[in-house]
């Protein structure tokens, strides 16, 4: 059995993992009203909440399972990319409780954690498959051949992620922080072709992906049309199409370019309805399968870095003591 943490944002997680990849419990402490009144992650801020929660949410993940700890066979934790700060209280966590009961200690990538919200049981996907993954910090496409930490770049964000560009609107539209749930929910009484916001092109046979002109966009028109809830649900339809029909169009491409049949779609973008039907439509149309990521497994948890901890080495007791986590991917 694993059990893992994941605080490389603003989420402090546990989770409790079987051997046959079985989910026995996810705790998610979501500090996001925390940083609301700063319109965004103050990272000494949440390093500093991490801390207070991150054994609490330890024993809860315990406790909801219905096993003590000395069930657990290895200790799993995101080592990166992420807020340092934030990462490092994960890590310290992990390495001391691993310590304490001479188990090996599983080092985790983040982003292979998001991809890997797939492999879980009841309904696990395997690869070979394409993965769009959409987050707060990332936007990628994606080979992925086997289970394994590694995967094939073919195109990514050139600025900002899918995430980051709905947090940044909904902030435009006076919405709270994160914005990216509370954009869809204002954008289901607008008309998503009020406005027409270009969608722009990038490099790499066109599978690179960039948002930051369509917030541009958005802040001129925002200003252009004063304040009134209608207006506003009109502009967020509208930039949500804009910015779903990038991401579906690129995904395509890459499936052309690539050749392969299945799609996987990860990330807390991933959790979009409107991204969702228009991915199936499209997949659908084309003839690819297509996997979309378990709603509760879209945004940042620890089941899913439990569940990539099964393809990953452990590092056995106690050669982990010096291991250090990375910012950046
Ligand atoms: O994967 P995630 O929890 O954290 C990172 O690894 O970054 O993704 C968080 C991002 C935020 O930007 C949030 O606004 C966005 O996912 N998000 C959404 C939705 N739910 C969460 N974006 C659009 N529509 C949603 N329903
Ligand atoms: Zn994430």
């Amino acid at each position: 059995m694993i059990l893992a943490i994941e605080s490389s944002c603003d989420e402090t997680a546990a989770a409790l993992v079987d051997d046959g990849g079985r989910l026995l419990s996810s705790v998610v402490a979501s500090q996001s009203e925390l940083h609301a009144r700063y319109g965004g992650v103050v990272p000494e801020v949440a390093s500093r909440r991490h801390l207070e929660l991150c054994v609490p949410v330890v024993e809860r993940a315990l406790d909801d399972a219905g096993v003590g700890f000395d069930r657990v066979d290895a200790v799993a934790v995101t080592e990166g990319p992420g807020l340092i700060g934030a990462l490092l209280v994960g890590l310290a966590t992990a390495k001391a409780l691993a310590f304490a009961r001479r188990l090996p200690l599983i080092p985790v990538g983040h982003l292979h954690g998001h991809v890997a919200s797939l492999y879980l049981e009841p309904e696990p996907v395997a690869p070979p498959f394409l993965v769009l993954l959409a987050s707060g910090g990332h936007t990628l496409l994606a080979e992925v051949d086997d289970h394994g930490p590694g995967m094939h770049v073919v195109g990514q964000t050139l600025d900002d992620a899918a995430g980051e560009a709905f947090d940044k609107g909904a902030r435009l539209l006076g919405l709270g922080y994160p914005g990216g749930a509370a954009l869809e929910r204002l954008a289901r009484d607008g008309d998503d072709r009020a406005h027409e916001f270009a969608v722009a092109m990038a490099g790499r046979e066109g599978l690179d992906l960039s948002f930051s002109g369509l917030k541009t966009a958005l802040r001129t028109a925002v200003l252009a049309a004063g304040g009134d809830d209608g207006g506003r649900a009109d502009l967020a339809a509208s930039y949500q199409r804009a910015l779903v029909r990038s991401l579906v169009s690129r995904t395509m491409r890459a499936l052309e370019v690539t050749g392969r049949d299945t799609l996987a779609v990860v990330g807390g973008v991933a959790a979009n309805g409107v991204l969702r039907a228009a991915l199936e439509q499209e997949c659908a149309r084309a003839g690819v399968r297509l996997a979309l990521a378990p709603l509760a497994l879209c945004s940042d948890n620890a089941a899913m870095i439990a569940s990539a901890a099964r393809f990953c080495p452990a590092l056995p007791y106690p050669e982990y003591l010096a291991r250090d986590a990375y910012a950046t991917a």
